[in-house]
């Protein structure tokens, strides 16, 4: 039976830079939803690399773009049939493999795909690639909230400056910002301080360099997802917190305060 009333929290995950630990992020949030008993639905926007369904090591059989051709041929199967499972409690969608797709897929299969699911989910996480092309904007536009991760990289916070700056032009504030020592511990250089100088505001959440994890491609070989391992909040306990703060954080919306 899917849920009826409450609708999910969507939330993109994208970055102004590639390489910045996305996709390992959105896989970690749904281990701690996991934990905290939530429905979670994983789409993924990355063509080019398709990185969700892999690094969960689930093959599939229906993708993004089978639900867009039984759309466009007027075929209404269950939202279920389009999803590949990989526990009781994560589902992903996984993303079409031929870039030409990208421009058949219209800013309204990304509502509606997001409409059907937030009947099912409690959460909604979409992982994309950090180009502003235009299914990423359809996406940003249609989401509740978006993550921007941004590293201690210049080139990095110089673009998520100018991407601030643009937010701030179009009056978008959905937005929090996760700076990510962990993918990369020896990237050091600027100090948080030059960081909120440098993108002009602040940093909402992080994930320290402690949290760099030595054989993270084990996980991704026997598809596990770092956050479920038992081993993990003892070992990382301080950034296995801050992941806590954040899915928590995440969940509340901001039209939740009359609840
Ligand atoms: N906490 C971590 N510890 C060790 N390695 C990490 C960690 N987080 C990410 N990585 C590694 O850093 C690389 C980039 O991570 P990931 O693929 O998650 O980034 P991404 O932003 O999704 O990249 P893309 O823009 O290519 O989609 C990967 O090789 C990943 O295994
Ligand atoms: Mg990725």
């Amino acid at each position: 039976m899917g849920k009826t009333t409450k609708k999910a929290v969507s939330i993109c995950i994208t970055s102004a830079k590639g390489g910045v630990g996305k996709t390992t992020l959105i896989l970690n949030l749904a281990g701690i939803y996991e934990v905290l008993e939530k429905k979670v639905l994983l789409i993924d926007l990355d063509v080019t690399n398709g990185g969700l369904a892999l690094s969960l090591n689930k093959p599939y059989k229906k993708n993004i773009y089978s639900l867009f051709e039984d759309i466009s041929l007027n075929i209404h199967n269950n939202f279920s049939e389009y999803v590949t499972k990989y526990d009781n409690y994560i589902d992903v969608l996984p993303c079409f493999t031929d870039p030409r797709s990208a421009g058949k897929i219209s800013n309204s299969l990304i509502e509606e795909i997001i409409d059907r699911a937030s009947f099912l989910y409690d959460v909604i996480l979409i992982d994309t690639t950090h180009l502003l092309n235009e299914l990423n904007l359809y996406t940003l536009d249609a989401v509740d909230k978006i993550l921007y991760i941004i590293g201690n990289d210049a080139v990095n916070l110089k673009n998520m400056k100018s991407i601030i700056k643009i937010f701030n032009d179009l009056k978008i504030d959905k937005y929090k910002i996760l700076l990510n020592n962990s993918y990369n511990p020896y990237k050091d250089y600027f100090s948080l301080y030059d960081i909120k100088n440098i993108i002009k505001t602040n940093i909402d959440y992080s994930l320290s360099s402690q949290f760099f994890i030595p054989n993270i491609d084990s996980y991704v070989m026997n598809g596990k997802i770092i956050t479920l391992d038992k081993k993990v909040p003892k070992v990382y306990g301080k950034d296995y917190e801050s992941l806590l703060n954040i899915a928590t954080d995440l969940l509340v919306r901001g039209d939740d305060t009359n609840e």
